[in-house]
């Protein structure tokens, strides 16, 4: 179909929103695709074709993502050889113009197989996170000396969900086993504390509206597709939590935010400190159902105990009404009894560049 002028130009500054920001999170050729693109769909070219009048609504929608997940699943599942040799997650080279006329052509002659990919959600499952929220989970196991329950939010995978099964490491600073088949290298600016303490998982449980399996061949072609093609370290982390996850099993419910966790958090668990963690989740619950998350956790919260103690652990953009302007994305901690709510890290997107903060060195 083709784009009224104001909807084109509404994706086409979607596509080079995402252009900037993958530029910032280390995709050069994923930048000049999305910013080719942008000019395409602006020029009334193939790439706009794909859109329809119903998406395109906003940031939330990750279109631009959907379109890139959507074209490099064609290029994995051997679809599109002609884009393949300039994509390094099929082995080839990236060279970003030669790539673009590749992927013009794909979406032109295969606008039916992208459009249907499109109406897939975004589903990355980003093991490199963990580098940011491994710190969380050290200070609440160094607290309170109890085994770990684990609650994760719009988990996708459930990948993070078996973080304590990953090998952490930057400079002298690491945790985990180092034979681990994730090794998570040089995310920190500032390590975080505590990396002595004694961690024993006692539950791996987490939600989301569309779970993907990761140990069928299906979801793991979900997966893979999610990650930018010129990013073959993720891609590589990602097939290892893949692995791990087929040795180390943990329920994802098939749930949103809201009814799941007062579902999990309805009395409180004595023995282990639970641990309600997520990163990069909120932006896609609705604000009804991110209303009914917040209430299920503040009345858990009062519950809680030293005996059974609550965290809300989180890696999300500062501001959430400033997702289209480049919020910068923290860390942080709320703990009951009590309550305190700390900002304990700065991290980017991907969990790259993660600074803890010494506990007290910032205003919450
Ligand atoms: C960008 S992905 C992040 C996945 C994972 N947390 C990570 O960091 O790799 C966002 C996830 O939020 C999930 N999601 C969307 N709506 C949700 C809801 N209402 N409740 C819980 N999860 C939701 C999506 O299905 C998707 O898996």
């Amino acid at each position: 179909m083709t784009l009224s002028g104001d909807l084109r130009e509404r994706v086409a500054g979607l596509l080079a929103m995402q252009a900037g920001s993958c530029g910032a999170l280390g995709s050069p050729l994923y930048e000049h695709l999305l910013r080719r693109a942008a000019d395409d769909v602006r020029a009334g070219g193939p790439v706009g074709a794909v859109f329809d009048a119903g998406t395109g609504k906003g940031v939330q929608d990750a279109q631009a993502l959907r379109l890139m997940a959507a074209v490099h699943r064609l290029v994995l599942a051997g679809g599109a050889p002609a884009l393949a040799r300039h994509y390094p997650s099929a082995g080839g080279t990236a060279d970003p113009e030669p790539a673009w006329a590749a992927f013009r052509a794909t979406v032109a002659e295969q606008a039916g197989a992208v459009r249907g990919l499109m109406r897939l959600p975004c589903q990355t499952n980003e093991v490199g996170r963990t580098a940011a929220l491994l710190g969380g989970f050290l200070d609440v196991a160094d607290r309170w000396g109890l085994p770990l329950r684990l609650l994760e939010v719009g988990s996708s995978a459930g990948l993070q969900l078996r973080w304590d099964r990953f090998h952490f490491r930057t400079g002298d600073a690491s945790w985990g086993d180092p034979g681990s088949p994730v090794q998570i290298l040089d995310h920190w600016t500032v390590p975080p504390a505590h990396l002595d303490a004694d961690v024993h998982v006692a539950e791996r449980r987490g939600c989301d509206p569309r779970p993907v399996d990761p140990t069928t061949p299906d979801g793991r072609a979900t997966l893979r597709a999610s990650v930018w093609a010129d990013q073959v370290e993720r891609l590589e982390r990602l097939d290892g939590a893949c692995l791990v996850a087929g040795r180390v099993p943990a329920i994802v419910d098939a749930e949103g935010a809201g009814t799941w966790a007062a579902r999990m958090l309805a009395t409180p668990a004595e023995g282990v400190a639970t641990v309600v963690f997520h990163s990069v989740v909120l932006q896609y619950v609705a604000e009804a159902e991110r209303t009914a998350f917040l209430t299920a956790l503040a009345d858990a919260g009062r519950r809680a105990t030293d005996r059974a103690p609550l965290a809300w652990l989180r890696l999300e953009p500062e501001r959430l009404d400033e997702l289209d302007r480049g919020t910068p994305f923290c860390v942080r901690l709320a703990t009951w009894p009590g309550g305190a709510d700390r900002r304990v890290a700065s991290s980017g997107a991907h969990g790259a560049s993660v600074r803890w903060l010494a506990v007290g060195s910032e205003a919450t």
